[in-house]
């Protein structure tokens, strides 16, 4: 018998995924985040990335946003540390002591400047902790080749589908979108989780997951930045990719369909994903 390549993830598998916090434990235990993003007129994204990271669990978060968003940063997300770039109005270079952090998302809100393109080229060539790369991050990467093939292993990539078809090129219909996702995933070593109702993780060996949770009222600004915000704290917590990718949709997709018992669907915002997400992981305990 062949094992399909399908497959969804169910309430019994992430359970087991979740590790309980020891009596013991301080900050240190639960990892050091870094979240980058931000510019003007866009700094909501990476704010709301911010508090699902801190609501996700990491030990420490630090935020690195242009100078324009240093005020709006401390005053949003007092739990955050606040890094500022050189520039005012986007991100130009990263910070310098990469190897404290255990994991770095970038790109809500980080607009696409040739600056910015240029400090992920840098970024690439150095020692890195994991990455997940988001929205601006990815239109980045899809618009050059070279960028995309020093895409570090292991990544987690979370487009939507004009996203990730900047990255990979058109889909003809949904069978040749999963045909795409297997050869990306398997041409740079990494995890794409794939959104929309059906969020899908592509992973380097070629296998899919379909995510089970989630609801239209999440068709709304924002929900993205929040489930970067929740995979980047997953993974700075050393939770590996898959198991990031698994218990991070799950979760997100939980506290939407808690939000939307609460709140109805329609008057569902992306600041209510990470207000239940502390519900989310009560009802995994
Ligand atoms: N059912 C379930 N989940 C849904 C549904 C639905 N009908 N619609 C959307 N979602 C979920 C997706 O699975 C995904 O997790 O909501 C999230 C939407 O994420 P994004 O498409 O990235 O939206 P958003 O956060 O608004 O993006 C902000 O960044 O990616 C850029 O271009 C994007 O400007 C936008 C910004
Ligand atoms: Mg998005």
């Amino acid at each position: 018998q062949v094992e399909s390549p399908y497959q969804v993830i169910l309430l019994d598998t992430v359970k087991t995924l979740l590790r309980k916090r020891s009596k013991f434990s301080h900050k240190g235990t639960f990892g050091h985040a870094l979240l980058v993003g931000g510019s003007y007129g866009k700094m909501g994204a990476i704010t709301m990335s911010a508090h699902a990271a801190l609501r996700a669990g990491v030990g420490l978060l630090t935020v690195q946003v242009p100078k324009t968003g240093y005020n709006i940063l401390q005053t949003a997300v007092p739990e955050a540390m606040v890094l500022t770039d050189d520039h005012d109005l986007h991100l130009s270079q990263f910070p310098d002591e990469l190897n404290k952090y255990q994991c770095i998302g970038i790109g809500p809100g980080l607009g696409q400047a040739e600056d910015s393109r240029l400090a992920l080229e840098s970024l690439f060539r150095q020692k890195l902790p994991p990455l997940v790369l988001d929205a601006d991050a990815l239109n980045l990467l899809a618009s050059d080749r070279l960028l995309r093939q020093q895409l570090p292993p292991d990544t987690i990539l979370t487009p939507h589908p004009k996203e990730f078809e900047r990255l990979t090129g058109p889909a003809i219909d949904d069978f040749h979108r999963l045909q795409l996702l297997q050869s990306f995933c398997a041409e740079h070593a990494c995890y794409v989780i794939l959104k929309g109702a059906h969020t899908c993780i592509g992973t380097p060996s070629g296998e899919f997951y379909f995510n089970t949770t989630g609801n239209p009222g999440m068709a709304t600004g924002g929900t993205g930045d929040v489930l970067t915000g929740i995979l980047t704290s997953l993974r700075a917590q050393g939770c590996p990719a898959l198991e990031t990718c698994f218990l991070g949709v799950y979760l997100h997709g939980l506290a939407g369909d808690i939000a939307a018992e609460a709140e109805g669907e329609t008057s569902l915002i992306a600041s209510d994903l990470y207000k239940y997400l502390g519900a989310a992981f009560q009802r995994l305990s």
